[in-house]
């Protein structure tokens, strides 16, 4: 559409944006409102299948595999090797954490000392990335990260000074108000610690001791900080809110109703947009997707995933789940918040659940789930991959509104003469709103100085291509840590627009905001910030959101 050429005779009368909206109108239905969405292959080999993946301010993503795996498809660089005692090599010179570019599309090799596997992680108020266990060697390590320009050189620090209280393997981080981060869980390790620590850490969790079974259906916990400072806390079916500063259970939830929804059952969770219009006061998590009782223990029988999502008010006295229902099953779904404030469930399965071979039937089409449409409505199947995403794989928005899409290894090795293969590609997948039909509605944000304060007053520039015509958002998304079907630390928030001012051009906009009111609403560190025109999002600006 954008080559269409207008015969500038007859046309000149008319104000070009004008003709280009008459033009876009003029479009049917069925391109302007049906457009499911698209996909693109970013890289046909990364070298490792990422597992646990990051995006950072720099707009670069930081992949994890595992390092006890054999070799990667990619060496460290200048002849750099390892001496471990891996399973499979004692002298190790590839690469099992990379860096992409999407600008190049391009990975640099990064260097792991030990094993990162199924690990935790969350980015602290700074921008550095701090990455919590694994397995093996790395069970105990803390590892930091710090991000740097595309071009630069930075790689992984393993703390040699500080070790976690408790073996983390399988448990979620979340970064709070005051900077630290709270580490929750694991295998066999039904405590909680904080980083830096606590003297008389790691503290005994009774909640995930009631909520294990025989499939350790509580691992990977879903933590999301709650506006009034306390954590909401989900396990197997059962969820508490929890105050860490007192450990106190402060309340109980009723269970959500269906299938268990943690690993190795698979289910995935957000806590939905935060809004500034009723001051924070209306808190809601979705929980969608997970695996029956028995699809881990008989995994040979192929059991098929959960097809419905859960939806709580926490912020209620006496709320209760809603149930809605996904146009297909899926577990080992990645739930990513858009920046328009709908969430978008992507890669998976329909039968199993996690671990190796034990699922088939790839969920190839992501679903976009509208937020604020009516329950029977909220659910949209989008286009299809042709590359299936199941165990080990991962999701992550991108700045540019895109979805990051890497990895899955249903084998415990990199093998790749199987139907569900070690998978190696990159892909993007963009959703609806990022369509050329759309390239009229979409805003460029502008932001000077790019650090704000609580609960203060900034104002940013907003350009549109014709003149603005509804209200605006402002929406400021976090980059979460994305491992097993979970977005560790996922957040969105949406500003209050107190004044805008159109300036000198038609088109051109200062829209004054209030930063969120306090760390708990939202924890200091790097944002996203997004303007979004009726359902269309600008590209993401970072921001550093301090005290
Ligand atoms: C853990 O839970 C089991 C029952 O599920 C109970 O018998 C045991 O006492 C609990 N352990 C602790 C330390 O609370
Ligand atoms: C918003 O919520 C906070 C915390 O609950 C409260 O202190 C403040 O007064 C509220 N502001 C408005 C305008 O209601």
């Amino acid at each position: 559409m954008r080559s269409m050429r207008i015969p500038s005779q007859n046309w000149r009368w008319m104000p070009a944006a004008t003709i280009l909206v008459f033009l876009w109108w003029l479009l049917p239905h069925a391109v302007r409102g049906q457009d499911l969405g698209t996909w693109e292959l970013l890289m046909e080999n990364a070298g490792i299948a990422s597992m646990h993946t990051a995006l950072t301010r720099f707009g670069t993503l930081v992949m994890l595999d595992r390092t006890n795996i054999g070799a990667s498809q990619i060496n460290l660089p200048d002849g750099k090797c390892r001496a471990s005692n891996d399973l499979v090599l004692q002298s190790d010179c590839s690469a099992h954490s990379v860096v992409f570019d999407p600008a190049t599309k391009t990975v640099r090799p990064l260097f792991l000392m030990t094993d990162p596997w199924c690990s935790s992680g969350q980015f602290m108020p700074d921008g550095t990335l701090m990455q919590t266990g694994g397995d093996f060697d790395g069970l105990r390590k803390i590892r930091t990260f710090v991000p740097c320009e595309p071009s630069g050189t930075c790689d992984w620090v393993e703390s040699t000074t500080q070790e976690l209280q408790s073996g983390r393997w399988y448990s979620t981080n979340q970064l709070l108000p005051d900077g630290r981060q709270i580490v929750i869980g694991g295998r066999s390790a039904f405590n909680l610690e904080f980083i830096p620590p606590n003297a008389n850490g790691p503290l005994y969790f009774p909640f995930l001791n009631a909520t294990n079974d025989d499939q350790n259906d509580n691992l990977y916990p879903y933590v999301h900080l709650l506006p009034n400072g306390n954590l909401y806390i989900f396990a197997n079916r059962d969820s508490i809110e929890y105050d860490y500063s007192t450990d106190t259970v402060v309340r109980t939830f009723p269970q959500i109703p269906g299938e268990p929804r943690n690993y190795p059952s698979a289910g995935s969770s957000v806590i939905l947009p935060l809004l500034a219009t009723n001051n924070f006061s209306v808190v809601e998590v979705l929980v969608c997707g997970g695996a029956q009782y028995g699809a881990y223990l008989n995994s040979i029988s192929q059991m098929p995933c959960s097809s419905t999502c859960g939806r709580i008010v926490v912020s209620d006295p006496n709320p209760t789940w809603v149930m809605d229902n996904m146009p297909f099953p899926r577990c080992m779904g990645d739930m990513i918040l858009l920046p328009t404030r709908d969430v978008l469930i992507i890669n998976g399965a329909q039968q199993g659940s996690q671990g190796w071979t034990n699922a088939v039937n790839p969920t190839f089409s992501p679903v976009l789930y509208y937020t604020y449409a009516s329950l029977g409505y909220r659910m949209v199947a989008l286009a299809p991959t042709t590359i299936a995403r199941m165990y080990h794989s991962t999701a992550n928005l991108m700045q540019d509104g895109r979805i990051f899409v890497a990895g899955s290894n249903p084998n415990q090795f990199y093998v790749f003469n199987v139907e569900y293969p070690t998978e190696l590609k990159l892909e993007a997948f963009s959703p609806p709103y990022l369509a050329p039909s759309h390239d009229l509605q979409r805003p460029t944000v502008t932001v000077s100085p790019l650090q704000i304060t609580y609960n203060t007053l900034f104002t940013i520039t907003v350009a549109f291509p014709v003149p603005l015509t509804s209200e605006l958002e402002i929406n400021l998304v976090n980059a979460p840590y994305s491992t097993h079907s979970y977005q560790q630390g996922q957040r969105l928030v949406g500003l209050a627009v107190s004044a805008l001012v159109q300036v000198a051009q038609a088109s051109v906009y200062q829209v004054t905001l209030t930063a969120p009111s306090t760390p708990t609403v939202a924890p200091p560190g790097y944002y996203m910030l997004f303007a979004v025109n009726q359902a269309i999002p600008s590209k993401g600006v970072w921001v550093l959101l301090s005290t």
